[in-house]
């Protein structure tokens, strides 16, 4: 039994009904990449972060989550220059370290963008209603209104279902049409974090910031670890690495420049919430619309939240993109089964994969309450970039003469100190979270040994 088989390095043949519509360029890959990133984290979970975690101090906690972000996203840079095909760290490891631990990665990736996707979905339907009640309009029975709650009369949270299928049904229309209706949004969403930004700073009140560590140094990372996941989605953007025109060039641009802004945008955005009202009154499902309504902003809250519902379409248009992409990857190497990786002859997209995502994640937003789910979406992430960094460096003894349109300097300093950090965060997520992603994880073996091992098109070889 090889389970350590690789891939040879060699793009996929890029024919017949597996061929993907190559439309990207650089500035798509950008907005794809903020689409992607801003959404619940910054909008919901800072407030948790700061009232429970970090404090004021949680600037140092973005800062720190930032520096983890940046060193794995140089990592991702070079692989997915050096490894242009749809499936990112799952694609990356089949050729560095093989195919048993790309199996567990892709695995994990898929839970990583299902569980993404279904935590945001919730919180965009949450969002939308507090809007509309904002208004006086109640239409939503209460019954339909949440994931199933016996105490609180919910059953199923409708809103969240409807739009995980609307944007289903959108990624199944074409890449081009999706990013159009991407860069919309993301224009949207960067101009109401702005307006936030400026506005809020005239209430800013330093006495907010002081004490300005009062959990000391493990709240703040724990609050890392905690809004790591607004950083989560810059890694889906190499998904994508097939439909990009040029994938050397605009693939490590896109990554590296989409974190860039949201880093910059989340580290102002965590200074001026803490200073307009004290954490510990941050603890609510909307804080930054909340903490504008607090100073008598009213309509400026009310655009935020519009403008926080557009954000989170986004980061669940590109999640479940990714999502597509990654399990239509690892269908086409025969790891699950085929019928996933078929592309539909008119739209150019894997249809088929698409909708089965769509159904799964709709099932689990509409029924199960997934807010702490998030920290399992970043255990999950956190691993991938781990194993990223590492991989940068077996790349370079196993292929040192290969093209890549980046690379990471300083290796492999860079990457083990990226591992490390990753590492670390996870480590500091809790015993909750190890223990689902565990579950998880022995799930994927079960399958790999029973279904992918035999059925993989290496087996065939
Ligand atoms: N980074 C994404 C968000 O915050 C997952 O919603």
């Amino acid at each position: 039994m090889d389970l350590f088989r690789k891939k040879p390095l060699i793009a996929p043949s890029n024919s017949g009904a597996t061929k993907l519509n190559k439309t990207l360029g650089a500035l798509d890959l950008t907005m794809l990449g903020v689409g992607a990133i801003i959404g619940t984290g910054i909008f919901v979970m800072t407030g948790v972060a700061a009232a429970e975690h970090a404090g004021p101090g949680l600037v140092i906690s973005f800062l720190l989550a930032a520096f983890a972000c940046v060193l794995s996203a140089l990592c991702y840079s070079e692989f997915a220059s050096a490894i242009p095909v749809s499936g990112s760290a799952y694609a990356y490891s089949y050729v560095a370290f093989g195919e048993l631990l790309a199996w567990i990665l892709g695995w994990d990736l898929v839970l990583e963008y299902g569980v993404a996707a279904a935590a945001v979905s919730s919180g965009w339907s949450g969002y939308l209603q507090g809007l509309l009640e904002g208004f006086g309009i109640h239409i939503i029975p209460t019954a339909l209104s949440g994931a199933y709650n016996a105490e609180a009369g919910t059953f199923i949270n409708l809103p969240a279902v409807i739009i995980i299928l609307l944007i289903s049904y959108l990624l199944t229309r074409g890449t081009k049409e999706t990013a159009r209706f991407n860069a919309i949004m993301v224009v949207i969403k960067i101009a109401v974090v702005l307006l936030f930004i400026v506005t809020g700073f005239f209430y800013v009140k330093p006495e907010n910031w002081t004490p300005f560590l009062p959990f000391g140094y493990q709240g703040v990372v724990n609050g890392a670890a905690t809004v790591f996941f607004a950083y989560i989605g810059f890694d889906a953007l190499s998904t994508a690495a097939e439909e990009v025109k040029q994938p050397q060039r605009d693939l490590p641009i896109g990554i590296i420049s989409s974190l860039a802004i949201c880093s910059v945008l989340y580290i102002l955005v965590s200074l001026v919430l803490t200073g307009i009202i004290p954490y510990t009154d941050l603890n609510v499902s909307d804080p930054v619309s909340y903490a504008l309504r607090v100073v008598n902003q009213d309509m400026i809250a009310g655009l935020i939240s519009v403008g926080a519902i557009a954000g989170m379409t986004t980061v669940l248009l590109v999640m479940l993109f990714g999502q597509t992409r990654l399990i239509f990857a690892i269908s086409r190497d025969g790891l699950l089964p085929r019928g996933l990786s078929k592309i539909n002859a008119k739209t150019l997209t894997p249809i088929r994969s698409t909708w089965m995502v769509g159904i799964i994640i709709a099932v689990l937003t509409g029924f199960i309450p997934l807010d702490r789910l998030a920290n399992l979406t970043s255990i999950g992430t956190l691993f991938a970039f781990f194993v990223v960094s590492l991989g940068v460096i077996a790349l370079r003894y196993i292929h040192p003469n290969m093209k890549r349109g980046f690379r990471v300097p300083w290796v492999p300093f860079i990457p083990l100190l990226s591992a490390a950090t990753c590492g670390f965060l996870m480590y500091n997520l809790g015993s909750e979270t190890w223990i689902g992603f565990l579950i998880w994880t022995g799930l994927g073996l079960l399958i790999y040994f029973l279904y992918g091992y035999r059925n993989s098109k290496l087996n065939h070889k």
